[in-house]
Parts: structure tokens; C-alpha cells; sequence
């Protein structure tokens, strides 16, 4: 028989969220008759907005044409999509871009998953803890990791934890690291980093020839104005930083699925021979070798986002979005829980009332309010005795979890 990668062996359990999938549906298969409302994973509820869905009839007739059909398109994406994400989300914040430093592709978790290819096997990486659990698995699927340990910490990832004491902000590394993971308004902790504090990580970046991942998924959600939606606001940055974002929770995409990355040319690696190497030109070649690039109705979709009746729709499901998060902060504060985020994001992050681990108070609220949210051990160690609950569901959904938590 083939051999296997063993590495795969490694990894803790099942994903975080088929996990969850598992129990809620063991729980409702035994109960059938209670009705589940759904705060865990973050995926949107409402529909699309009709500038997108009209774009995409629009699109789909042009296919069904002779004059306006497509075949494969650019791997990279289509210019009249990138050219829209620079002039809408990068230009109006001062961040100049060129064509080829964006790469559309299908969505942000498969980028912050693939990425790691650019990088040796024996590459440090850093990440937050709590932490979106793919950064850490698909390291560990490649082999850049040793085992897990008793604490649940993996052997040669350097953890920056992130607790209550510091705002859930991470400490620079306690090593040097080659990559640095850092997600901005946060997934699972919904906190966000401040100019300065971006600029000290860029900084750190610089000193210590370390390159920054910087996943900025949910940037849409920030409210508060001086908060950075992106590294690139940041002096210096190009040199040291590459960005995800992805049109999956602005603009109801998790079903679609478009996201992109941008990696400027300044960004470069080197050779063990100390050869740099700009990190946009592997990129481009692995982009183009392994994907076939985004459907083009899929694209057209996403460049409806830019209309200006795209951008109002958008804008309102992000309001209705950031109203459920209002919602949920202040109605577990009334219920006596400690709250975190949830104001330039929509997670909602909680304290576990005393006692209970992530886990037992996960299983506490599906079996007394049938209520689903993540528990914070599922995203690393630093999570245990927190638990997240995600802003996306529908308005009745939000109030009506509310109401069955304030009454246990
Ligand atoms: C989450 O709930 O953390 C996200 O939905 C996961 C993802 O975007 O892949």
C-alpha cells in the first residue's frame, strides 16, 4: 500500500465546525421536536442583494450567448473585478495598487490555506491563540509542526496568547518567526488592532525579516473611524505584509464564494542562498498552476458590489448584521455575562459563567436553550472558558436566543 502523510494524523480531532455539526445533530435527532437557532459558525442569512443577483442573470444570459460567452477566464481574475477592489477599497484609503498585485480566487479560507505552500517546511510560524483554526491545520498538515502537546499546544508554532488582561491583543513573539498570522477585526475574539499598534507589528515585521498573513475578512465591520480596514494603511507594509479579504461575509458570498488576495511587489522572500524573491511571482505561478480562476458570473456578481446601489444594499445587511451584535453584547451583559467585541465586528465573545469549560457550556446551551454558538477552546488553548456567538443570524433568531439565555 502508498504510504499516507502522517502528518494529517496530527491534527486534534475533526474541524472545529463539523464537530459542532456532529453534536447538534446527535442533539436533534434525539429531540426532535426542539427548535435550534444557530449562533456558531459565521455564515450569512440573509439573501442577496438584488444589484448582485441581477448581475448575475445578466451574466448568465451573456454565457448562454455566442457573443457573450466565456471559457476559462484569467486565473487571476478578471481586470474589471480588480479594478473595482482597488478603486473602491484600496484607493479611497490612500493604498495605490496595480492590477497584478490582486488575485481573486474563491474565498479566503482556501487562500490563508494554500499560502503556506510558498513557504519551507521548516518555516516558524506565529499565531495568535485563540486563533481561526486554519491557519494552525494546514500548517500542521504540511509538516511544519511536531506533535500536539497535553496543553494543546503544537510543537514548533510559536502561540501569542491573547487573554482579557491584554484586550485580547497579541504579544510580539517570544522567538522570531518567519511568518506572523494576524487577523484584524479578530475571528473568534471579534477585537481589533489600532493604527499604532499595526504600525508596531510592521515594525517588528521589519526588524525580524518576519512576513505577516494579515486576514482582513471581516474589515467591512469595523464602525469606529480610526480603525485601519487595511495593513496597507500602514507605512511600509508592502514590504512586509500580504492581505486577505474575501466578499463572504461583506456581501453574503459564503455560498458563491469570491475572495482575494493582494500581494504587493515590494514583498519578498529569499533563497537559502540568499537569493529575494518576490513572493507575487510564486504566488502567480502556483495560482495559475492549481486554479482555474473564479466563474466569470461569479465575478460579475462581485463587481455588482461596487454599483452604487450595490453598495447601499450591502450596506444595509452589514447594518442589520451589526445591530444583531448590539443585540446579543447587550443582552448578555444584562444577563450578567462579560462581553468582548462585537463592536467593530460580529463576533461576540463571552466569558463561560464559572465553572463551566467552552465545551460543557457549548453542550449547557444546546440542551437547555437550544442555542448553538463556538465554543473558545475549539480556536486554541487561550480559548478555554470563552465562547463565541456569531452576529449573522436572522433578527427573530437573535432575539429569540436571547430571551432563552436571559431565562436560564
Ligand atoms: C467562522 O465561523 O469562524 C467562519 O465562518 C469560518 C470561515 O469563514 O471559514
Amino acid at each position: 500500500m502508498a504510504h499516507i502523510n502522517e502528518n494529517y494524523l496530527k491534527l486534534k480531532a475533526g474541524y472545529l465546525f463539523p464537530e459542532i455539526g456532529r453534536r447538534v445533530r446527535a442533539y436533534s435527532e434525539a429531540n426532535p421536536g426542539k427548535r435550534i437557532i444557530r449562533l456558531g459558525i459565521g455564515d450569512v442569512t440573509l439573501p442577496l442583494s438584488k444589484s448582485i443577483v441581477e448581475a448575475m442573470i445578466g451574466a448568465s444570459k451573456e454565457m448562454g450567448s455566442s457573443e457573450g460567452f466565456h471559457g476559462y477566464g484569467p486565473e487571476q481574475g478578471y481586470d474589471f473585478l480588480i479594478q473595482k477592489i482597488i478603486d473602491n477599497d484600496y484607493a479611497p484609503r490612500g493604498v495605490k495598487l496595480s492590477i497584478d498585485e490582486v488575485f481573486v480566487s474563491d474565498g479566503s479560507k482556501c487562500d490563508s490555506g494554500n499560502i503556506q505552500e510558498l513557504f519551507p517546511v521548516d518555516a516558524k510560524i506565529a499565531v495568535t491563540d485563540p486563533v481561526y483554526p486554519v491557519y494552525v491545520d494546514t500548517n500542521v498538515m504540511a509538516g511544519r509542526t511536531g506533535e500536539v502537546g497535553s496543553d494543546g499546544r503544537y510543537d514548533r508554532i510559536i502561540y501569542m496568547p491573547c487573554t482579557a488582561e491584554t484586550g485580547f491583543q497579541p504579544d510580539f513573539p517570544t522567538e522570531r518567526p518567519d511568518i506572523i498570522y494576524l487577523c484584524f477585526p479578530n475571528n473568534p475574539t471579534g477585537m481589533v488592532a489600532t493604527k499604532e499598534r499595526l504600525a508596531e507589528w510592521v515594525a517588528y515585521a521589519k526588524k525580524n525579516n518576519s512576513i505577516i498573513l494579515y486576514d482582513a475578512a471581516y474589515e467591512a465591520f469595523i464602525r469606529e473611524d480610526h480603525i485601519p480596514h487595511s495593513i496597507f494603511e500602514i507605512e511600509g507594509a508592502r514590504e512586509v505584509a500580504m492581505e486577505f479579504r474575501s466578499f463572504s461575509k461583506t456581501a453574503g458570498f459564503t455560498g458563491l464564494r469570491c475572495a482575494y488576495l493582494v500581494i504587493p511587489k515590494e514583498l519578498k522572500g529569499t533563497t537559502r542562498s540568499g537569493e529575494a524573491v518576490t513572493l507575487n511571482s510564486l504566488w502567480n505561478r502556483r495560482h495559475s498552476t492549481k486554479f482555474n480562476g473564479v466563474s466569470y458570473v461569479t465575478q460579475k456578481a462581485a463587481e455588482a458590489c461596487y454599483l452604487p446601489e450595490g453598495k447601499k444594499e450591502i450596506q444595509e445587511s452589514i447594518q442589520y448584521y451589526m445591530k444583531n451584535a448590539d443585540l446579543i453584547r447587550e443582552g448578555l451583559n444584562a444577563a450578567g455575562f462579560e462581553t468582548f467585541g462585537g463592536i467593530n465586528a460580529p463576533y461576540i465573545w463571552l466569558r463561560t459563567p464559572k465553572g463551566k469549560t467552552s465545551w460543557e457550556f457549548f453542550d449547557y446551551l444546546l440542551n437547555e436553550a437550544q442555542v448553538v454558538g463556538t465554543p473558545g477552546s475549539g480556536f486554541g488553548p487561550a480559548g478555554e472558558g470563552f465562547f463565541r456567538l456569531s452576529a449573522f443570524g436572522k433578527r427573530e433568531d437573535v432575539t429569540e436566543a436571547l430571551k432563552r439565555i436571559a431565562s436560564l
